[in-house]
């Protein structure tokens, strides 16, 4: 089986190609039991990335909290001991690399600041009823069909249409950012295709901002740009940094805790079930399915500024960290019962939102936008089923977003 054969490699100390092999279906149509077998055995590993580069794997939940609350491991890319390998062509670095995820302190902190606010709880709470009312549109426009992919329909529209509307993008432009932004997620480094969709979404943003300043609106990109204007607070490279990194953190992540979930109820016919019957567990099965299939499967690229031990093993300096969030979510050191669904679990000290300074800005976002989703979606559709059997899902590439391509179902049209 699989299963003997990933523990076999373990054991032999050669789980290489099998873990980041980014085309491998058989690792992404279920890395847990390969992060299992690394937990175990090699729980801080040397890997080699689907781009080719070098990078130490991070598996359990303990170590993984570390390294992200880690000061010594730094997120500035300039500070990249050979940058060019790990990012953009040069002359593309300005303008969408310099965003906050990309910074350490000070620049993070500034950079966070500019646009918290507008992720808080109780500012995030106020776009429910617009986020209700995207819903039902979806909602609506699906009833007659009777069956749909539902990532298309309703998973990826929901989340894209919501931050576009916050950020002042036009929403019509959407089947156009959506081609470029899954090319730039599922193959960063990884080369011609990569490059120019970066070339495309760099072009749009640019030609968006000054668009904007012409003529400004009621939105965040207006808000930036007004604070680019009034002083030394952002420069041009980092305003445009920051719409890219949201838009891109609007896209890959949230239709994914929507799709995730929808699978996960739809394959677990007792929590479906259990959900249906009791609609106030609503955020518990979100958390949960955060926790046992989050859209992030693992960090982005960190750096040893110096020597860092880490599990017991000792990470060079200028060496590159990644943490497997996938991994330490499922890690049976934290968690009773690791590899069972249970959406009655109450417990969210998952780290699919991440951890330190980066945790996600848009986690209460992303919170409200799964539970209005996933709870209007079961009500409207009683009889709500996979199209085709889950084996024949096939899971997107790449190491950092966990999602499926299409998520076909059926239901009674109305
Ligand atoms: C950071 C996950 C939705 C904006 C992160 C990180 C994770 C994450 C794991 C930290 C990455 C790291 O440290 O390497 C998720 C998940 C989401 C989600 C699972 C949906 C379920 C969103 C949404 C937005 C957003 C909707 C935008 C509005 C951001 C930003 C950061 C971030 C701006 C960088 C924060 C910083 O560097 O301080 N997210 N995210 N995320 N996320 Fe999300």
């Amino acid at each position: 089986t699989y299963r003997e054969h990933v523990d076999e490699q373990a054991v032999a100390g050669d789980l290489t190609d099998v873990v980041l092999e980014p085309f491998s279906p058989q690792f992404k149509a279920n890395p847990h039991p390969t992060y299992a077998a690394l937990r175990d055995h090699d729980p801080v590993r040397r890997v080699t990335l689907p781009s080719g580069l070098p990078a130490w794997l991070v598996t359990r939940y303990e170590d993984v909290k570390a390294v992200l609350a880690d000061p010594r491991l730094s997120k500035d890319v300039r500070r990249f001991p050979d940058p060019g390998r790990y990012l953009v062509a040069a002359d593309l670095r300005e303008t969408i690399s310099r965003h906050m995820l990309n910074a350490d302190p000070p620049d993070h902190t500034r950079l966070r600041k500019l646009v918290s606010k507008a992720f808080t709880p109780r500012r995030v709470e106020a776009l429910r009823p617009r986020v209700q009312q995207i819903t039902e549109e979806l909602l609506d426009r699906m009833a007659p069909l009777g069956r749909v992919d539902l990532i298309d329909a309703f998973a990826f529209p929901l989340p894209v249409t919501v931050i576009c509307e916050l950020l002042g993008v036009p929403v019509e432009d959407r089947d156009e950012f959506r081609v470029w932004s899954n090319v730039i997620i599922e193959g960063v480094g990884a080369g011609d295709r990569f490059e120019s969709a970066v070339r495309a979404m760099d072009k749009y943003l640019r030609e968006l901002v000054e668009a904007k300043r012409r003529s400004p609106g009621d939105d965040m990109l207006s808000d930036l740009i007004a604070a680019r204007e009034e002083g030394d607070r952002l420069s041009e490279g980092e305003l445009t940094s920051m719409a890219f990194l949201l838009l891109v953190a609007g896209h890959e992540t949230t239709v994914n805790l929507i799709g995730n979930g929808v699978y996960l109820l739809l394959t677990h016919p007792d929590q479906l079930a259990l959900l249906r019957s009791d609609p106030g567990l609503l955020p518990s099965a979100v958390e949960e399915f955060l926790r046992y299939e989050g859209p992030a499967e693992t960090s982005t690229l960190r750096f040893a500024t110096e020597p860092i031990e880490i599990g017991g093993v000792t990470i060079p300096a200028g060496e590159v960290v990644l943490v497997a969030l996938a991994s330490a979510n499922r890690d049976g050191r934290r968690f009773a019962d690791a590899d069972r669904l249970d959406i009655t679990r109450g417990d969210s000290q998952h780290l699919a939102f991440g951890h330190g300074i980066h945790y996600c800005l848009g986690a209460s976002l992303a919170r409200l936008e799964g539970q209005v989703a996933i709870g209007e979606l079961l009500a409207r559709f009683p009889d709500l089923a996979l199209a085709v059997p889950p084996e024949e899902l096939a899971w997107r590439p790449g190491t950092l977003i966990r999602g499926l391509r299409e998520l076909p179902v059926t239901y009674s049209p109305r």
